[in-house]
């Protein structure tokens, strides 16, 4: 295996961080890899890479388009190619999904595996990766609805920067890129 893409979509900052997480271990492990903002940059070619990831946020259950609109674009060419999907949701986030085992369990279905259905792909490995909380830089309507959630998240995570939780973890996105290229071979 020699070349990945990762197209990713944003809103708050945390799949471009989980881009730049999974492109480093991609390339700690030989492979040559490009990142690419779907908001940013258009993808016109996909024949040179020999893996692609397509990732998003999700917000009020949604994808960012951008990313949508590339698995469409590319519906056909990404049958042909080993695909992986990731998300980064607050449904993945277990220190808010206490007793509720099924949140995370239909967040998944609901953000990945139905994703993967619609676009008639069948990726190779699915990321459900946790999110990031800012409360430096989130909206006022945001900060309003988690401030009752912030101490079950300062109890559950330390701070990265003041105001700042990042509920995911770092190694399960290693693990599950090393594992990913396991797949392939
Ligand atoms: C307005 C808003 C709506 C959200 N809706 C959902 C949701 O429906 N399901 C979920 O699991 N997480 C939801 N979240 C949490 C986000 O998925 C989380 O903040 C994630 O880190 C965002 O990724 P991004 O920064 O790449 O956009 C929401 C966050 C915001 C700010």
């Amino acid at each position: 295996m020699s070349k990945a893409l990762i197209v990713y979509g944003t809103r708050t900052g945390t799949a471009a961080i989980t881009a730049q997480d999974i492109a480093r271990e991609l390339q700690n492990q030989g492979v040559e890899t490009k990142v690419v903002d779907a908001k940013k940059e258009k993808i016109e070619f996909i024949a040179e890479y020999d893996l692609i990831i397509v990732g998003s946020g999700i917000q009020m259950g949604r994808w960012t388009g951008e990313p949508e609109s590339f698995l469409k674009k590319f519906q056909k060419e990404l049958a042909g190619k080993k695909v992986a999907l990731y998300v980064n949701c607050g449904s993945a986030v277990e220190a808010m999904n206490e007793g509720k085992p099924e949140v995370a369990t239909n967040a998944r279905r609901r953000y990945l595996e139905e994703k993967a259905a619609k676009c008639n792909l069948a990726p190779v490995a699915l990321g459900f990766f946790g999110a990031i909380y800012n409360f430096n830089t989130m909206s006022w309507i945001m900060r309003k609805g988690m401030e009752g959630e912030r101490p079950k998240l300062a109890a559950a995570y330390k701070e990265t920067q003041p105001g700042v939780y990042d509920t995911r973890d770092l190694d399960r996105i290693r693990n599950w890129t090393r594992e990913l290229l396991t797949k392939m071979q």
